[in-house]
């Protein structure tokens, strides 16, 4: 398997990002938030124009995984003003899923993080997402706080933050 992890620079590729956030996020989250809250997640944060914004306004980076050239994953980060690099997406297809993948994925995000001159990651991650956590945990992530997001039309997101030190 040969995998590639490169920064989305077309409008065409964060459209195909899009497509996929929008499945990957339905076949893994059905067991943690209401379908309706998924679908209001998806658009809030991984929709094409809601990432085109966070690009353009938040100096959000989008990178494509892809295995033997299919688009199976992306990542999503931003610099922060401190010493901190936020590590806001992490999604792979679950047909891709325990092979070693994710561990390249997070090379790169600490790789990207070092080129910015940072010296801490952190991300927010569901507390019921057992298998993410396990996956933080075992990198060398730490729990370092926990936080209740209201995101608007009822819905909250209930979340650990983890931390790694580079
Ligand atoms: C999170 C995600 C990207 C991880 O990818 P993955 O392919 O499932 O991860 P892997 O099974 O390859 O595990 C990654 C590493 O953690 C280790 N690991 C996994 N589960 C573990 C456990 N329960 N205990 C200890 N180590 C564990 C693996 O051995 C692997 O290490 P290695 O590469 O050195 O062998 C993927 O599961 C995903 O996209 N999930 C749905 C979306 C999601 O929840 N994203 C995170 C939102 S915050």
């Amino acid at each position: 398997m040969s995998v590639t992890i490169k920064k989305v620079n077309s409008d065409t590729e964060l459209k195909a990002v899009a497509e996929l956030a929008g499945i990957i996020w339905h076949e893994c989250f059905t067991d943690i938030i209401s379908e309706g809250q998924i679908d209001y997640m998806v658009e809030k944060f991984q929709s094409y124009k809601a990432m085109t914004k966070q690009i353009i306004e938040q100096d959000y980076s989008y990178f494509a995984v892809r295995e033997d050239e299919e688009l199976c994953g992306y990542i999503g980060v931003k610099p922060e003003k401190d010493d901190r690099f936020f590590l806001s997406k992490l999604y792979l297809r679950s047909d891709r899923r325990g092979r070693g993948i994710a561990s390249q994925m997070l090379k790169k995000v600490f790789e990207e993080a070092k080129s910015y001159g940072k010296e801490r990651v952190y991300l927010t991650v569901n507390k019921h997402n057992e298998h993410a956590i396990s996956v933080y945990l075992r990198t060398g992530f730490e729990i370092a706080d926990k936080v209740v997001t209201d995101i608007g039309n009822g819905y909250v997101m209930d979340d650990y933050i983890m931390e790694y030190t580079i």
